[in-house]
């Protein structure tokens, strides 16, 4: 597999999009924020693969999930001008009848096309399949932490107005109004995964990407959200309460638990876990 030609097909296929300059301002920027966002998930993966000491054929096909994982983004943004699912169509289907449209996937041997497509399509899923392989698993939760990793970066800058403009693609358009919902609290004090459908604003939707925490599946990553200190980073642009105090703890809590040692709930927890599942690969 050429490392370089699926960096050329995406740089060539993503430039189509703002090519002979017709294309408008709203556009071009939110092309530019896919790929850029894009390239970062590969550097996160191969942060996360680094860690866990996986070997380069390994972090190889990482980084390809990584780099096509939002390729569909780049169509669903130019044909509907939003990048929410439920009003165009989910983005990873589209991702992958793209790849297979292109046939960029088609100079690896069948079964790896096959696993890169699988991998990409569960990316954006509220949970994974139960009846996949272990290896299409792993590499699932791998491309789904580096992503998260990345998506913190932004709506982080994004709450602290380092990007001034407001761009509504990020935050989906939700009312900037005061409070949190008692619902959305409570699913992060009690270490749960926030349930999207209870996100009524912005600091709810805050909460959600705190909860995130939770959803990590790889001790290198989570030594990532803490070394970074993306939830601290989301808790100063929350409003200052009891509530607010008892999330910090039960963030400070999964630190504690799956970063001192002893907790095997991570799946990076057992280097001898991902070995086995790469074998034969
Ligand atoms: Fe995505």
């Amino acid at each position: 597999m050429e490392k370089d030609e699926f960096r050329n097909w995406f740089d060539q296929y993503v430039a189509g999009f703002t090519a002979r300059g017709a294309a408008p301002p709203d556009v071009v920027k939110n092309v530019r924020l896919k790929k850029d966002h894009s390239e970062r998930v590969v550097q996160e993966i191969l942060l996360i693969a680094e860690g866990l000491g996986l070997d380069e054929k390994a972090r190889r096909l990482a980084a390809v999930m990584a780099l096509f994982h939002d390729i569909g983004r780049f169509e669903q943004y130019a044909r509907y001008r939003t990048f929410v699912d439920n009003k165009s169509e989910n983005h990873a289907a589209l991702g992958v009848k793209i790849l297979r449209q292109h046939q960029v996937l088609d100079c690896l041997p069948a079964s790896v096309a096959d696993l890169v497509c699988r991998v990409i399509s569960y990316h954006n899923r509220a949970a994974l399949p139960e009846d996949e392989t272990g290896e299409c698993l792993f590499y699932a939760r791998l491309l789904r932490d580096a992503d998260k990793l990345d998506i913190w970066r932004v709506v982080i800058d994004h709450y602290q107005g380092h990007n001034r403009e407001d761009n509504p693609a990020i935050a989906l358009g939700l009312p900037d109004t005061p409070g949190m919902s008692d619902r959305v609290c409570g699913d992060v004090v009690n270490g749960k995964i926030v349930d999207a459908r209870h996100i009524k604003n912005l600091n709810d939707f805050k909460l959600l990407q705190i909860g995130w925490v939770f959803d990590i599946n790889f001790t290198p990553a989570l030594q990532q959200v803490r070394d970074r200190g993306y939830v601290e980073s989301i808790c100063r642009t929350l409003p200052p309460s009891d509530r607010l105090a008892q999330i910090k703890k039960a963030v400070a809590d999964r630190f504690d638990q799956d970063l001192q040692g002893g907790s095997h709930s991570l799946h990076g927890a057992c280097p001898a876990c991902h070995v086995n599942l790469l074998h034969g690969f």
